[in-house]
């Protein structure tokens, strides 16, 4: 999620770190710093704000370096989960004596504790940040030896991390060290640049080694020693790289759209981490900040959003009526405060935004405090205005989404939504029992989504078949239904086609005129609660000669003996299928929309963010 160069040898360290940055920027921009090692000295310049904030800050102060001096330094552009983004939760961070100074990717998922036992020896925190943890437990941890205190302080955290650290005391060397959060190194002559991508080293090197999890390296300019966590030396390959810049910001894949759809499994593993509670068949949702009485006491909840934010609040009224028994509706932002709504002391009002600075669903929210609801928010963006204004809520931990087609901030507010309503439920009547299995449930989604992704080129070839329609339609019932909207508004704005999003049986009730051989129907049929009726449904557009693509559970032949083509879905309930589904269809959405040459990370006439009415 956020950005990681570090670099040692005997270029400008100033500049290459920040053009290091500036290549990250895509991936967070909410803060950057720099910590640079000079003289037995650590000095560290952070700004709020993008690179060029941070380069205007850096270029005030005089960091004089002499030609075939060996530099060093470590940097961080900031995409904020613990704490908001300001100066002081931006990175690197240091430790209280300022010895050491580190960056860090990821989520310590035990910092709170280790912040505790830290504070009782006397350490002294400055910011909100999981990752401060880490650089006071390296010096707590410190008896002379840099890379045994390294390995000992990452033995004694959970979650994930990707980091980079320097010492005072060892003014040529940097650790980095990866588990669950990209490190690569690039190694060049006589220079090591350590990254957390390709793109902010491939101007320097070619050559790149890529850490597994579990390892660490020593870097210093003429060479890296690479590690496991016991300090046993080991191998790993040196690699080329052939992109050019450009293709390495999207990890090599053609669109950042592509890249997104593929994140998917992990988007979600971040997004479930650390708060999944097996013992009492509940989700961890600290940032709601209600007791289980307050949650209890909640009467009704109005889910207001815009877009696919809004087709994933439609996912979510299903999850709220079935789990956590809790009579829901779904307003569209833009018409809430034009409306009388119905607003109670005890109702939530629940904002669903990627961007968390949508103009209507801010007006929702503002409304919604204004007549006294409860209000949260499901935000991606932390300290965006609407999780700011909300104050509590849940943030998806999606990572940043350039694409302007929402796709893993969906499949994430998806998953949020479900863990909130299993909260809500269980604070309720939903069993411990229930509760389990669906926990059970969301742990293999990522794996179910990456057996969808596998079949990317089957879905490709459906979608150049279908590439040349000017009309679609796409219908679903139960938990697909929303399904079938957010696909139709995936292929309308990034394909151009005109495209219609139906609860199956409604088709018959008007739209059903528009049916012909030229007008495709992808019906979501998956075995899931509706099928039956989706077959008969599947049969009305038949019998009108659209040609029928349908999503179906692996092996469903009765499906796929009816339909003109398949796309096949791995077998799981009716609480998860919306999002292997998703995935297909925006799959489809995608490979439709580069056969017919569009725009497809920028599509015309839409903006990632819109912030006005
Ligand atoms: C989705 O692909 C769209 N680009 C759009 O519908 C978007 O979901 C909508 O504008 C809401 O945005 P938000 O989630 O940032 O509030």
């Amino acid at each position: 999620m956020c950005g990681i160069v570090g670099y040692v040898g005997k270029r400008p360290i100033v500049n290459t770190l920040l053009n290091g940055l500036k290549r990250l920027e895509y991936r967070g921009y909410d803060s950057a710093g720099i910590a640079i090692l000079k003289e037995s000295q650590i000095k560290v310049i952070k700004r709020t704000g993008k690179v060029d904030a941070l380069r205007e800050a850096v270029d005030k102060v005089s960091f004089s370096q002499n030609e075939n001096e060996l530099s060093i330094g470590i940097a961080h552009t900031r995409w904020a989960t613990h704490g908001a983004p300001t100066e002081k939760n931006a990175h690197p961070h240091l430790d209280e004596k300022g010895n050491f100074a580190l960056v860090h990717n990821g989520i310590i998922e035990n910092y709170a504790s280790l912040k505790e036992h830290l504070i009782g020896k006397g350490h002294k925190f400055v910011s909100e940040t999981d990752t401060e943890v880490i650089v006071h437990l390296i010096s707590e941890l410190y008896e002379g030896d840099f890379l045994k205190a390294v390995a000992a302080s990452l033995k004694q955290l959970s979650g994930t991390y990707g980091i980079a650290v320097i010492s005072k005391a060892h003014p040529d060397t940097i650790i980095a060290a990866r588990k669950g959060s990209p490190i690569i190194i690039g190694v060049g002559n006589d220079e090591m640049i350590v990254a957390s991508d390709v793109s902010a080293l491939i101007s320097y090197t070619r050559k790149v080694i890529y850490l597994d999890d579990g390892d660490i390296a020593v870097l210093r300019a003429e060479e890296v020693d690479i590690r496991n966590i016991d300090i046993i030396p080991v191998t790993r390959e040196l690699a080329h790289i052939d992109w050019d810049a450009n293709a390495a910001e999207k990890g090599g894949y053609e669109h950042f759209m592509i890249k997104e759809i593929f994140e998917q499994p992990e988007a979600i593993t971040n997004g479930t981490r650390g708060r999944l509670n097996f013992e009492d068949g509940s989700s961890v949702l600290s940032g709601l900040g209600y007791s289980s009485r307050e949650l209890a006491s909640i009467s009704n909840v109005i889910i207001a959003a815009c877009g696919t934010s809004y087709n994933a609040g439609l996912v979510g009224e299903y999850y709220f009526e079935d789990i956590a028994d809790l009579p829901t509706e779904v307003a569209q932002a833009a018409e809430f405060r034009y409306r009388n709504p119905i607003i109670r002391p005890d109702t939530l009002v629940l904002a669903i935004s990627q961007s968390g600075e949508t103009a209507d669903t801010l007006a929702a929210v503002r409304e919604g405090k204004n007549k006294g609801a409860v209000v949260a928010g499901i935000c991606n963006i932390v300290g965006s205005t609407i999780a700011r204004e909300t104050g509590v809520g849940v943030y998806l931990h999606a990572g940043p989404e350039i694409g302007v087609a929402s796709t893993k901030a969906f499949t994430c507010q998806v998953i949020v939504l479900l863990m909130m309503a299993l909260k809500l439920g269980r604070a309720k009547r939903f069993s411990r029992q229930r509760g389990i299995e669906i926990i059970e449930e969301i742990i293999k989604t990522p794996d179910i989504v990456r057996e969808v992704l596998k079949r990317a080129k089957d879905i490709q070839k459906i979608a150049k078949k279908y590439a040349k329609a000017e009309n679609a339609f796409y219908i679903g019932r139960g938990y697909l239904y929303p399904v079938a909207l957010e696909g139709a508004l995936k292929l309308k704005e990034i394909s151009y086609i005109h495209a219609e999003g139906y609860h199956a049986a409604e088709l018959k009730h008007g739209p059903i005129a528009l049916l012909e051989e030229r007008v495709p129907v992808i019906a979501l049929a998956n075995d899931i609660p509706g099928k039956d009726k989706m077959i008969s449904n599947i049969q009305e557009c038949k019998a009108r000669k659209s040609p029928i693509i349908a999503t179906a559970t692996e092996g469903d032949t009765e499906i796929a003996s009816m339909v003109n083509d398949v796309i096949w879905i791995p077998k799981c309930s009716q609480f998860i299928a919306p999002i292997p589904t998703v995935v297909a269809l925006q799959l489809f959405s995608y490979y439709v929309a580069k056969e017919r040459g569009c725009s497809i990370d920028q599509p015309r006439n839409l903006a990632k963010s819109v912030t006005v009415e």
